[in-house]
């Protein structure tokens, strides 16, 4: 099992760019499979989770192209197969995603439920309720989703995709998917309003579908008989994008983060001034720069345009050293606190109260072997690594791996000092007391 080894005290200078969107890549990943032709996607980050959605794809009929300037083509070559096996979806759960496409495209569908995570329960039943809502036969047997169009070709609705905890994501992915190729008109209500949707529905218009209302909370989508395939550009991660520019508040430098989409950031970078970060936005890049502790806040994750998810545990590093208390508090994963207890063995001090992290800043955090639990908590445990006093070894990289493209190189290039360590080598390196 790999681990980081990480130096810390180094502050982060220097520019650095970021790569494509992976919870953009992914559902348009999934999307292909309505595809009437060749898809080439460009800036497709290298990534296990893309590996992993390939092999999904693979065994659905869709062969997968990776040329050399890193964009992916694929291509159906077998329309048959429906069915998406427990033990690829369970390990990603975005692959939960090729259910709406199979159903629109092949008319049926055999999907894995993708089971739960390590950031509280991931339901998808608003995913089910809409496509019920278009027209699907669905039953769920043995954890299986075994779907069906009830009259060979799903039919457009009016949807109502609200949940308990705001839009879905996903889930609206799955249901715009299925609506561009039903028959006759289809109205979203409560619809996601992330970016990487809004780029998904921009790729589907791509490819011939009727699309209205991209970015706000109603889609309408006029369903077409075929969708044709073509060349697509993904857009910039926003998420890394947050977390490099953390990384480089955290260790008091000065970073410059290009090819960030304008907008995307502006809840993050509203909270990083408050904090006390200077920052500077640029047509196409961020700067951002910090000499001190920062400013204690309040951080609530909500959905687009707030605070996303995807940075709070980055947030609660950084705020684990502020100068006073902050209160930290997840609206989409209220449970989304297990990255606390390991930013505890730093150092930190932080109290896990009903739904919400009081943060009490400490002046310094000290290394330790932290052991990440999911994707963005390993992202914090970095970020903090960074800052620590000593070496910081933060194990199950592998985590890291599904969301990030080379992240430590990045991090390096800025003047981190992290190495990958990888194996055998790792259980012998790991930091224990002096
Ligand atoms: C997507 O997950 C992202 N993943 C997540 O990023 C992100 O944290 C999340 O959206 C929120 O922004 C991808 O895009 C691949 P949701 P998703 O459906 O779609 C509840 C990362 O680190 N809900 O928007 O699975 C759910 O419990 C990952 O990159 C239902 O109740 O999240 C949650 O409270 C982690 N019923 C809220 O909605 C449903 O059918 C939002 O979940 C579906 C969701």
């Amino acid at each position: 099992m790999s681990h980081l080894c990480i130096t810390g005290g180094s502050p982060l200078h220097g520019t650095v760019g970021v790569s494509g969107a992976k919870n953009a890549a992914l559902p348009i990943m999934a999307a292909s499979i309505l595809a009437g032709g060749p898809v080439r996607l460009e800036r497709v980050p290298r990534l296990v989770d893309v590996e992993t959605l390939s092999q999904v794809l693979a065994e659905l009929g869709l062969r997968a192209d990776r040329n050399a300037e890193g964009s992916l083509t694929l291509t159906t070559v077998d329309p048959q197969p429906v069915r998406a096996r427990y033990e690829l979806v369970r390990r990603m759960r975005a692959s939960f995603c090729v259910l709406g496409p199979l159903l629109a495209r092949r008319g049926r569908a055999v999907v894995s439920l993708p089971g739960g995570c390590a950031i509280g329960p991931r339901p998808v039943d608003l995913h089910l309720r809409g496509l019920a809502a278009l027209g699907a036969d669905l039953r769920i047997e043995h954890g299986y989703v075994i779907a069906r169009a009830r009259r060979g070709r799903l039919s457009g609705a009016t949807i109502d995709l609200r949940g308990p905890r705001g839009p879905t994501v996903t889930g609206t992915a799955n249901v715009l998917s299925a609506a561009v190729l039903a028959r006759g008109e289809t109205t979203i209500l409560g619809a996601a309003l992330e970016p990487e949707i809004v780029d998904l529905g921009s790729f589907l218009v791509s490819l011939g579908a009727r699309i209205t209302g991209l970015g706000t909370s109603t889609l309408h989508v006029r369903g077409v008989e075929e969708l044709g395939g073509g060349p697509y550009r993904i857009i910039p991660d926003r998420i890394e994008a947050a977390t490099l520019l953390l990384a480089a508040a955290i260790t008091r430098g000065s970073a410059t983060v290009a090819g960030v989409a304008g907008g995307h950031l502006d809840a993050v970078l509203e909270r990083m001034r408050a904090a006390g970060v200077e920052v500077e936005v640029a047509l196409d890049r961020v700067a951002v720069g910090a000499s001190g502790r920062p400013r204690p806040v309040e951080i609530a994750a909500m959905p687009y345009p707030g605070i996303p998810t995807d940075v709070q545990a980055q947030w609660m590093a950084l705020l684990s050293l502020a100068g006073g208390t902050s209160t930290v508090r997840d609206g989409v994963f209220p449970a989304r606190f297990m990255h606390a207890a390991e930013l505890g063995r730093l150092g930190a001090r932080i109290e896990l109260r009903h739904e919400a992290a009081v943060v009490t800043g400490v002046p310094r955090l000290t290394g330790a072997a932290v052991t990440a639990c999911d994707l963005r908590a390993s992202a914090a445990l970095v970020l903090a690594g960074l800052a620590a006093e000593g070496e910081t070894t933060v194990g199950h990289v592998h985590h890291l791996d599904r969301g990030y493209e080379r992240l430590e190189e990045k991090l390096n290039r800025l003047g981190a000092r992290i190495e990958r360590v990888s194996g055998e080598r790792a259980a012998r390196s790991a930091v224990s007391p002096a």
